[in-house]
């Protein structure tokens, strides 16, 4: 059976025998963004109402349904079913379950949930004790992806490649045994998740930046009471913000950056030799974090994104506050250890050679510092070839050029 998570008309009593019964009890429903709040009225000092918070709570479910019944904005400017699937959706959400024909269900909840939580937030039951923690989706940085830009959403392709090999190195697992409308349908539940972790952020600095006193509300709506079309209408000032979001994902694929072929003689001994050459320049200065021989002992205090957004790790005080609302100890992170040949984002030469143009976003690895095609003589920045003997010298580190997890996979199936 599948529990409707709809305690809309139900008296609370009602509700209590439900949950009693467990049935949707409140560990399934999406968590407010606290860590997010936090922030934005620490910067503001704005304090949000009840009110005003119970507003974006609703405003999240007329867009987005729940936890168990996912739903897809309808929004004027931006046709949200190119971007999500809501029969895939309806696959990933839910309670775990399966239907006579095999058609499996709750697929997020039975893979990923334990991880990365209900809500997309990283901090599910083992969240706490991961290293490096599970992705925070609401944030919408991605580190290993093929698109140019560090906010830019990675493609469906990505994500799909990343459930299939997992990320060696992290507890990702591989999810290659899954069918591929259960990967079809992860991969867009990771997106709705993305999608409406980014609105409701967007709704709360709406919220701390626009709101003019505690009673003042972002729109006047009774959401139990008031048809659709109402709601609809009275959010239709905020709508844009939620399009903008949705939008990014759609173009996604248009700013895909193709990886050149390799050239002729690459991973040759004189194609290593420039490659370590670079490694230890001033250009790629790769050696100030991951050290002169690639143990990854260069500079070491430094912090991911996802926690330095919020506050500063450094400071006790701070930490303390942030804590107390849900956000995870921070941890320092370090450059990768080259010499293991564990590559978190895949082992392909191609996959190195993506890495090191679009840097690891979210993280203190930096994009590579390319030439322009009308670059002039002189200009000291990298071209398509420097990178390509750099992931040549990266290889020789470890020796793992000629493993690639993926084709490894396809094999054994
Ligand atoms: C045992 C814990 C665990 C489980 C289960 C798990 N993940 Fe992850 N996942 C992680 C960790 C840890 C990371 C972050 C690794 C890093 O930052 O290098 C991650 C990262 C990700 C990312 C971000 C990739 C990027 O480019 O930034 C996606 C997407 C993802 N997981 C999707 C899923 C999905 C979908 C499932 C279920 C099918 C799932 N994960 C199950 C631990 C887990
Ligand atoms: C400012 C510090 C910094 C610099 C400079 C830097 N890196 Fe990194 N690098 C990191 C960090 C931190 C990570 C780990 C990020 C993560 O996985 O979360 C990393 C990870 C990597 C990885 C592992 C990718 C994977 O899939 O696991 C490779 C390969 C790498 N760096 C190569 C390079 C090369 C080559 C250069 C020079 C062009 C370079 N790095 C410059 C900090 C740096």
């Amino acid at each position: 059976m599948r529990c409707s998570r709809q305690f809309g008309g139900l008296t609370q009593l009602a509700a209590i025998i439900l949950l009693a019964a467990g049935c949707g009890t409140s560990q399934h429903e999406f968590r407010p963004n606290r860590v997010y709040q936090k922030m934005q009225q620490d910067i503001t000092r704005v304090d949000l109402s009840e009110t005003q918070l119970a507003d974006i709570a609703e405003i999240l479910t007329f867009w987005f349904g729940t936890s168990d019944a996912p739903l897809i904005p309808q929004l004027d400017d931006v046709e949200v079913g190119r971007v999500l699937d809501l029969d895939r959706l309806r696959m990933a959400a839910g309670p775990v379950g399966s239907e006579e024909d095999g058609t499996n269900f709750g697929l997020y909840r039975k893979h990923c949930a334990v991880c990365h939580g209900i809500s997309g937030d990283g901090a599910g039951p083992a969240g706490a004790l991961l290293n490096p923690y599970a992705r925070d989706f609401r944030r919408g940085i991605f580190k290993f992806k093929s698109t140019v830009g560090p906010m830019t959403p990675p493609t469906d392709e990505d994500l799909r490649t990343l459930l299939v090999r997992g990320m060696p190195g992290t507890s990702m697992p591989s999810f290659h045994l899954l069918a591929d409308a259960e990967l079809d349908a992860l991969v867009d539940y990771v997106k709705y998740l993305s999608i409406r972790g980014a609105v409701e952020r967007a709704l709360l600095v709406e919220s701390v930046d626009e709101l003019s006193g505690p009673d003042d509300r972002l729109a006047d709506v009774a959401f139990d009471e008031d048809s659709p079309e109402r709601i609809g209408e009275a959010l239709s000032d905020l709508a844009p913000l939620a399009s903008y979001v949705a939008r990014e994902w759609r173009d996604a694929p248009t700013r895909v950056a193709a990886v050149p072929p390799r050239p002729s003689d690459w991973n040759s001994p004189e194609s290593i030799r420039r490659g370590r050459e670079l490694y230890l320049g001033e250009v790629a200065n790769c050696a100030k974090c991951h050290g002169t021989e690639g143990r990854g002992d260069g500079e070491t205090v430094d912090y991911d994104d996802w926690t330095k957004e919020y506050f500063d790790p450094q400071n006790p005080d701070a930490v303390r506050g942030y804590l107390a609302v849900g956000a995870l100890k921070p941890r320092q992170i370090r450059a990768r250890d080259l010499r293991w040949g564990v590559f978190h984002g895949g082992s392909r030469p191609e996959d190195l050679y993506q890495r090191i143009f679009h840097g690891i976003p979210g993280t203190p690895m930096p994009a590579a510092p390319m030439k322009a095609e009308d670059a002039r003589p002189g200009d000291i920045r990298l071209a398509p070839r420097d990178l390509w003997d750099l992931v040549a010298f990266v290889l020789s580190l470890s020796g793992a050029g000629s493993r690639d997890p993926i084709a490894e996979i396809a094999r054994r199936n």
